[in-house]
């Protein structure tokens, strides 16, 4: 079992719950005849189980049962595992409610408890998933005696992987409604170890750039209101000793299961107590729980390594690759696909497409993806979201016909679909303008000249379904990339009481889900790749229904090292949608070799985003051998584990990172140059990951090195003149 209970009864600390994974150990204590759910450690692996001595309840006057007189003092100080509102815990909290009366105090005391093998599902929400070989679970039954809400604090430890994942359910076992006006899904409150916090923030285009600070007395809170977990923000949060790296110090990472709003804060309090939340953002938040009714918070995956960043990054993909990503493409070569937005943005028709699937298939390209524009008055992105019906003066004979074309070239076929909006100017809106999201009497703000589907209503939800579906079943369609292209405002419903407004957000993010379940049950051979105007929603609760993420618009091979970096630092390269474009790139401009285009799309899912009828012969004839050597890598960058070397963002001189098998017998690193500099140092390269005693060949090289000398003394890298040039590295074992 990865859970050990034991009864303490003679100390203040009366039960305490040991959940160990393979390298780190948490303990939770409940404390008193009161039943205070406190933390007591959460770190390296330990394996004595009597910890209750060392613990930070043995301060004087904390027995709350028998002395009430320090008790707000204290309150504010001592570690919890569930802080709620109004009983004197003023640093943030996870728990907040508002009864029928207006009053907002909430505390809970342990009741009961389950261990049980495996782990369950979380209804209507994405979730990790493990069977009784790979996982427990413990479930600390809470409640709250006044207002008669029970609170579930679940918590699963895998046996194979540093993670302890953490969710919560509420029960409301009174006689009246109360709402909830703040669930989050989990705290970690821990003794201050010199922190500092490490998150990925961005921008449309330039996503998931790694940013770390000194961890102070001054919240740090970050996260999204904008109803997707956003392109500013990932809902990730990584807590490390200052003097952490790659390879050592300690690192805790924390990763919301969820596509919605979230929040996630890091502080210490005045003893320096660090306390650390993360769940569903509190504003625009508000639950009506009725007598009986159950509340589910979406789950937070916590990783712990004593080695560095790159050890919590290998657990994150490992994790994800085999506990999170249902798609039975978690584990296949992706289809190598052409897509023709930037190729063609909304000019085109079946002779265009056609072409370029004809050309596409000469160098090997496998599947054409038809990107936005083929449906309704789409001319431009003015217009006809939620018209989706086939625009047949732009695909001439229909889809079917085309995509028996593509078919017949020896492609598959995939299509965009943006199914969670509706344009003010479509024939949907103009039949079903409350289908908006919207606040009567007030215009809502347009972005992308487009609102937002009202998706906590069931039948925009149905009609919805039924719109894609029919598409779907009138040709051969084998892939989708569902898209989302504003975020949301004017959070008004045309469907929801007012006493049940404060649902929206959260409602919306579930009839989303709900939406892509019904989908894969239906469609479980489709391949399916999120987006949002680029990467606006790439995190683990779209990863539960699309193996693979669109990571950003910005396709720029020098731009995307710095995307790619941050969103490997938690998500696996087999979710990362990586295409190689046209130069000078549409977002930036910049001219890079066709060849460093195809290296760095390589460490993602691969694919062309160009018109390949139109760029030059030269680098034409390069796809052929680029797509041979995708399907040559794509197991090992699939499966691998990933090492982070250099990195362009720090140095300004280059970048570098790879992926070793798992029983380290093969290796592929990349590396990248910066701007060419005249008469400047041959670069060495230690080749992270290799086991030290195997014997290694590595392309190019003559001689045979050990994994000892290759990761210690490294290899020179010699690359041609120019700027951003770059170079495969394969090493395989001899
Ligand atoms: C945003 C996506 O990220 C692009 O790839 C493209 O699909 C456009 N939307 C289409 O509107």
């Amino acid at each position: 079992m990865a859970i050990t209970y034991i009864d303490c009864k003679d100390s203040q600390i009366k039960k305490i719950f040991k959940l160990d994974t393979p390298k780190s150990s948490y303990c939770i204590g409940i404390v008193d005849e009161e039943g205070i759910v406190g933390h007591l450690y959460y770190g390296e692996h330990i394996n004595d189980i009597n910890i209750s001595a060392l613990t930070p309840f043995t301060e004087a006057p904390f027995v709350p049962s028998k002395n009430n007189r320090d008790r707000g003092s204290i309150v504010d100080s001592i570690p919890v595992e569930y802080p709620t509102q109004g009983l004197g815990d003023y640093r943030e909290i996870c728990l907040g409610v508002e009864s029928l009366k207006g009053y907002n105090a909430v505390g809970l005391t342990f009741a009961s408890f389950d261990i049980v093998e495996g782990k369950n599902e979380i209804p209507g929400l994405p979730a990790t998933f493990a069977d009784k070989t790979e996982a427990d679970t413990l479930i600390l039954h809470c409640e709250d005696k006044v207002l008669g809400l029970k609170v579930d604090l679940i918590y699963t430890a895998f046996k194979k992987l540093d993670v302890i994942t953490r969710s919560v359910r509420i029960i409301n076992e009174s006689e009246e409604s109360i709402y909830l006006t703040r669930v989050l899904s989990a705290c970690l409150d821990m003794k201050d170890r010199d922190f500092e916090t490490v998150t990925l923030h961005g921008s449309w285009a330039r996503e998931r750039r790694i940013e770390s600070q000194k961890l102070t007395h001054n919240s740090m809170i970050f996260g999204s209101k904008r109803g997707e977990s956003s392109h500013q923000d990932n809902p990730f949060l990584m807590i490390k000793t200052a003097s952490a790296f790659d390879e050592y110090g300690e690192v805790y990472g924390m990763n919301f299961v969820y596509s919605g709003n979230f929040m996630a804060s890091a502080a210490k309090d005045q003893f320096d107590n660090v306390r650390v939340t993360m769940g569903i953002h509190p504003e625009n938040f508000k639950w009506k729980l009725d007598k009986g009714e159950v509340f589910n918070a979406p789950e937070v995956v916590m990783v712990y390594s004593g080695e560095g960043t790159g050890h919590m990054t290998r657990t994150f993909h490992d994790l994800y690759r085999q506990n999170l990503i249902r798609s039975p493409y978690k584990n296949m070569p992706r289809p190598v696909l052409i897509n023709n937005w930037e190729a063609t943005y909304f000019d085109f028709d079946t002779d265009k497409l056609v072409s370029i699937a004809r050309e596409a298939s000469k160098c090997g390209i496998e599947m054409l993806v038809m990107d936005d524009g083929w449906f309704g008055n789409r001319f431009d992105d003015n217009r006809a979201l939620g018209d989706w019906k086939v625009n047949e003066e732009k695909l001439k004979g229909g889809l079917k016909y085309l995509v028996d074309e593509v078919n017949k070239l020896g492609l598959k076929f995939g299509i965009w679909f943006e199914p969670e909006m509706i344009s003010p100017d479509s024939d949907l809106y103009r039949e079903h303008p409350d289908w908006a999201i919207a606040i009567p009497g007030r215009v809502p703000v347009r972005s992308r000249n487009q609102y937002v589907l009202d998706m906590s209503r069931p039948e925009v939800v149905e009609y919805t379904y039924k719109q894609v579906v029919d598409i779907l079943q009138s040709a051969n369609i084998e892939y989708v990339k569902w898209d989302m292209n504003r975020q949301l405002t004017d959070l008004g419903s045309y469907y929801l009481d007012s006493e049940r407004m404060g649902e929206l957000s959260h409602r919306y993010v579930l009839g989303v889900y709900s939406l892509q379940e019904r989908l894969l049950q239906d469609f479980p051979n489709l391949l399916l790749e999120n987006c949002s105007g680029g990467g606006g929603r790439f995190d683990p609760g779209m990863l539960y229904y699309s193996p693979q993420i669109w990571c950003s618009d910005d396709t720029d091979a020098i731009e995307r090292l710095s995307i790619q970096e941050g969103t490997s630092l938690v998500y696996p390269l087999s979710s990362m949608g990586a295409h190689v474009s046209d130069c000078p790139n549409h977002i930036v401009g910049r001219n890079t070799p066709f060849e460093t285009r195809g290296n760095v799309a390589l460490f993602g899912t691969f694919g062309y985003e160009l018109d390949v009828t139109r760029i030059s012969e030269e680098d034409r004839n390069l796809i052929p051998s680029q797509v041979e050597t995708y399907h040559k890598y794509n197991e090992l960058v699939r499966s691998g584990d990933y090492y982070r070397i250099a990195s362009l963002r720090e140095n300004g001189h280059f970048d570098c990172f790879g992926v070793v098998s798992k029983d380290k017998g093969e290796a592929l690193y990349i590396f990248v140059r910066g701007m060419a500099k005249a008469n400047s140092r041959t670069d060495f390269i230690r080749l992270k990951g290799l086991q030290a005693d195997k014997i290694y060949t590595v392309e190019g090289f003559e001689e045979k090195y050990t994994g000892d000398i290759l990761s210690k003394v490294g290899i020179p890298v010699a690359l041609r003149n120019g700027d951003f040039v770059s170079k495969l590295i394969h090493v395989i074992e001899a």
